[in-house]
């Protein structure tokens, strides 16, 4: 399918903003009794208790049941560092498959050196249960859908383009904002750079739905944008940005920002497509903390 053709396809999207972790969920339909995909879920995770919630996924799970959506497919972007996935949780109450970009398998690779995983843990990507290939089709229900590889935020980030909706991943963020960090192991901005030009070559009115905001000035939280408004005015790479002005920009302000705060307990989930890691003989899962190591 041609570029333009995609735009012929306008599926609903709705989003579902987490304030905890400034993420957005979304489940992408044709109407109610359709089929659809969730996009980056969110399992609500607190760092003082160690404590998992379900409020964020079951509210996907209520609006799946009110437009008796038939999930095929629940979505990664990337093995995310701010949030815990909700998929294992939305696949047992939903159904679908769990799907994630094949490069997915050189973030379990690193990872799994990182934080010294135990011997049973395959570095190639069989936890997911679909890994999709750049430029690789796929349907949800009628609706035409396809893999756009978009590295540089990490080497395994993907977009998703569904009718003339893309989800963007992090790569950009709402014009106000700009883009994604490089700065993650195997992130590269040169790389994001290109990846971004990627999606601002697609026609001007396709729509971009943002995995994050992160608003600025009091502007209320807003996650959808077109490329044509990014290539106008995004504020790190609006057109006539080089590569080079780009790459100065983002090393520069890389090296201001902190760790997330889930980026631990979240990154060791994440390359688990979302499950926690084995039990001990106690029965209790743990997640681990590599001392100056990261
Ligand atoms: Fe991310």
């Amino acid at each position: 399918m041609t570029d333009a053709a995609f735009l012929t396809d306008k599926p609903q999207v709705e989003g579902f903003f987490d304030p905890a972790t400034w993420t957005v969920t979304y489940v992408v339909h044709k109407g109610p009794g359709s089929a659809c995909a969730i996009v980056d879920s969110v399992l609500d995770y607190d760092p003082k208790s160690g404590r998992t919630r379900t409020t964020s996924a079951d509210k996907v799970i209520g609006f799946v049941k009110t437009n008796r959506l038939t999930v095929e497919w629940i979505l990664e972007t990337h093995a995310h560092a701010d949030h815990l996935s909700a998929a294992p949780y939305l696949k047992k109450h939903l159904g679908g498959l769990i799907a994630i970009g094949d490069q997915i398998t050189r973030v379990q690779k690193v990872f799994k050196g990182l934080f010294n995983l135990e011997p049973e843990f395959k570095p190639d990507g069989s936890q997911f249960d679909v890994l999709l290939k750049d430029e690789q089709a796929f349907r949800i229900g009628e609706l035409h859908a396809r893999v756009m590889a978009v590295p540089g935020h990490t080497p395994a980030c993907v977009a998703y383009q569904v009718g003339d909706a893309v989800f963007v991943g992090d790569t950009l963020f709402m014009p106000d904002v700009g883009t994604a960090r490089c700065d993650f192991p195997g992130g590269d901005a040169h790389t994001l750079y290109a990846s971004v030009r990627k999606i601002l070559d697609l026609p001007p009115q396709t729509r971009l739905f943002m995995c994050h905001d992160y608003p600025p000035n009091d502007r209320p939280v807003a996650f959808e944008t077109t490329v044509a408004e990014q290539r106008a005015s995004n504020i790190h790479v609006h057109d006539g940005v080089s590569q080079a002005q780009f790459v100065e920009m983002r090393t520069k302000r890389d090296a201001t920002l902190d760790m997330p705060v889930l980026i631990l307990p979240a990154v060791q989930i994440n390359i688990r497509a979302g499950e926690m890691p084995p039990q001990e003989q106690n029965g209790t899962a743990y997640v681990k903390i590599p001392i100056n190591a990261l």
